[in-house]
């Protein structure tokens, strides 16, 4: 019997990854680790998984919720701050290490290479612990772009503006990207399977689409004429400060310009088969959550 423990599972990424692990072992041999037990959601009660209470920011919790598991699923911490992002991952391995755990996936980003983007300073420095450490087997998932998220990317855009101007920084250039759905499946499988070990694996769509795509998709699909507009840094700031629900803040938003230089080299076109075989079936494809987020019948 494997015993998993899983962080984040209160989270976007998390909560798939529980809900399809559970129809793949039982709920006994599951525990989750959460920041704020209190905050459990219904289907975490429901499901008679065990719950622990485990900070990133507290390492004496993490090691308490990680006791007799043997597997953790050790998902990124949400924030940008990158040394706090970083202190608790390693918060989070090094407890791993002290009581046994015999495999840590850690959920990174699926950008090629050794990137300077600033969203993955923290996974690759993750990534480079796990791999330098030692003491500890591994296996890094580089998640794709989720296809739900591909507003951030898309200057906040929502068709509730009235500006049918998207302003992006730097360049334009394709992402695969993935559904939070599949990743959660995807990684449950991967997870249960045996294999992998001290691997780097990308779970990404199988087609890729530029930014200047989405617009005439949009455009097409709304009726409306959605424009992308590749300005200065400058301008992407002045077009997008201030926006809701997004951390538009200018320290983010200048963190998060960097992206579009990685997009422009085509750092995030990688189109990787093995989301596709692991689920053993086709992705679901980006234009279906792309018409579902735009409240659009699939
Ligand atoms: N691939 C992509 O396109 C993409 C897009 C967005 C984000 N990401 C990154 O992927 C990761 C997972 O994304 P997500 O969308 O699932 O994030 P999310 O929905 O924000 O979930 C984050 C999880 O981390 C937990 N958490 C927060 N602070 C914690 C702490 N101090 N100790 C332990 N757990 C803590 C949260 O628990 P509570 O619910 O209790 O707060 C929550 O379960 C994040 O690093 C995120 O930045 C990837």
């Amino acid at each position: 019997m494997t015993k998993f423990v899983l962080t984040g599972a209160t989270g976007q990424l998390g909560s798939r990854v529980l809900q399809h692990l559970l129809k793949l072992v039982p709920a006994t041999d599951i525990i989750v680790s959460l920041y704020n037990p209190s905050g459990a959601t219904s289907t975490i009660k429901e499901s008679g998984v065990e719950i622990r209470r485990g900070d990133y920011a507290d390492p004496a919790s993490l090691g308490a919720a990680f006791a007799g598991a043997d597997k953790l699923l050790l998902v990124s911490h949400p924030a940008m701050a990158h040394e706090h992002r970083v202190a608790y991952h390693k918060n989070a391995i090094d407890a791993a290490k002290r009581v046994g755990i015999k495999r840590v996936y850690y959920t990174s980003l699926a950008f090629a290479g050794d990137t300077d983007t600033f969203v993955m300073r923290a996974h690759l420095d993750t990534e480079r612990y796990l791999q330098e450490s030692g003491g500890v087997p591994y296996t890094i998932l580089r998640e794709g772009v989720y296809s739900e998220a591909w507003r951030v990317y898309f200057g906040f855009w929502t068709p509730a503006e009235t500006s049918d101007e998207v302003v992006i920084p730097h360049g334009d250039g394709p992402i695969a990207y993935a559904c939070l759905d599949d990743l959660g499946e995807a990684t449950a499988k991967i997870l249960v399977e045996a294999g992998y070990e001290n691997e780097t694996l990308l779970l990404t769509g199988t087609r890729s689409f530029t930014l200047k795509q989405i617009a005439a998709t949009v455009s097409r699909l709304l009726g409306r004429d959605v424009k992308l507009v590749v300005g200065s840094e400058e301008d992407y700031l002045k077009a997008n400060k201030g926006k809701p629900g997004l951390r538009g803040e200018e320290a983010h938003l200048r963190k998060f310009a960097t992206t579009y230089k990685a997009l422009e080299r085509g750092e995030l076109d990688l189109k990787d088969p093995l989301l596709q075989n692991v689920l053993d079936r086709e992705p679901k494809s980006f234009e279906h959550t792309l018409r579902e987020s735009l409240g659009l019948h699939p």
